[in-house]
């Protein structure tokens, strides 16, 4: 069994990527019942409340391990939120968006085991040396934040990550098929992390309209958005794509952070476009979660 494996306890080496505050239990226990490993976004919440009836909802429908992501710069309820999850008996949580220094020594004082989101080999190399028990490396194909910097893709940085580091690393970015899965482990990967693929399943609780956009994404169909410190992957749709044609514009003041997850739970893609990897051009078809992770594996 790989080291990755070990850590998340599921069958196969499928994560489930997290989607900002985008959360089904039944989505999470589809994905542990399909044999891959379900996670809570927790990057937002700080609810405490909500988050333990999720975890009993996730309970109640399968006996399966499941994890949480954690985004260290934006929640400053993360070390209650962790205490919930060690409780609860999660064992493992993926940690995202900072440093990782000051909350390993938690997950680990818990007994749990934790892996960190690179978007880079100084990222991923600063995540190993400060006790992440593995990475997940996301190149910038990826749907999700990204840095200001030049970013490479996976085909660069997962060879290069697992090169240097000692922990097992999944690949994050670009996989929705068992092309993709293998090309992964080709690479050195131990495993994946699936974002915009389980985004657009059946069973995911995003709306219609969302969903109809990662569908309909042309190759090319994405671009980064800056936002202040950082870059959002988003989908172009006409407003966007006027906007960026004209030269007077400055794409940084078009839109606001604040309305990402109303836009996203709501389809208005005008108020903010919608989240999605570049590997959306690809999927055409809304598929089981199950159909996913067996073709996938397969
Ligand atoms: C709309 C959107 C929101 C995301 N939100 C988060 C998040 O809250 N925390 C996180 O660690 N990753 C987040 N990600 C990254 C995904 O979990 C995953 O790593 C990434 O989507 C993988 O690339 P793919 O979309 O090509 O599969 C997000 C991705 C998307 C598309």
């Amino acid at each position: 069994m790989s080291e990755l494996l070990k850590i998340l306890g599921s069958r196969y080496p499928v994560i489930q990527g997290p989607i900002g505050e985008l959360n089904d239990p039944k989505m999470v226990a589809a994905v542990c019942e399909a044999g891959g490993f379900g996670m809570l976004a927790l990057g937002f919440t700080r609810e405490l409340g909500a988050i333990k009836e999720m975890i009993t909802e996730v309970r109640e429908l399968t006996d399966k391990p499941f994890g949480a992501n954690l985004m260290i710069a934006m929640n400053p309820a993360n070390e209650k939120i962790l205490e919930i999850l060690a409780e609860a008996g999660v064992k493992t949580v993926t940690t995202s968006a900072g440093s990782p220094k000051k909350i390993y020594p938690k997950i680990h004082e818990l007994g749990m085991k934790g892996l960190h989101v690179a978007l880079d080999f100084s990222f991923a190399l600063k995540a190993a040396e400060a006790g992440a028990d593995g990475l997940v490396v996301s190149g910038c194909e990826s749907g999700g934040l990204r840095t200001l910097n030049p970013e490479s893709s996976n085909m660069v940085l997962i060879p290069l990550v697992c090169d240097h580091v000692k922990v097992p690393v999944a690949a994050a970015g670009a996989v929705a098929d068992s092309r993709g899965y293998r090309a992964a482990l080709a690479l050195g990967a131990q495993g994946v992390q699936i974002g915009t693929r389980f985004l657009s399943a059946a069973e995911s609780p995003a709306s219609q309209a969302w969903k109809e956009a990662i569908l309909n994404c042309p190759d090319g169909g994405t671009t980064l958005l800056p936002l202040g410190g950082m870059n959002v992957r988003i989908i172009i749709n006409p407003r966007l794509a006027e906007k960026m044609n004209d030269p007077d514009i400055d794409l940084s003041q078009e839109y606001n952070m604040m309305n990402m997850g109303k836009a996203w739970r709501s389809g208005d893609f005008d108020l903010f476009p919608a989240g999605g990897g570049q590997v959306s051009a690809s999927i055409t078809e809304i598929k089981s979660v199950k159909d996913i992770i067996e073709e996938m594996v397969s």
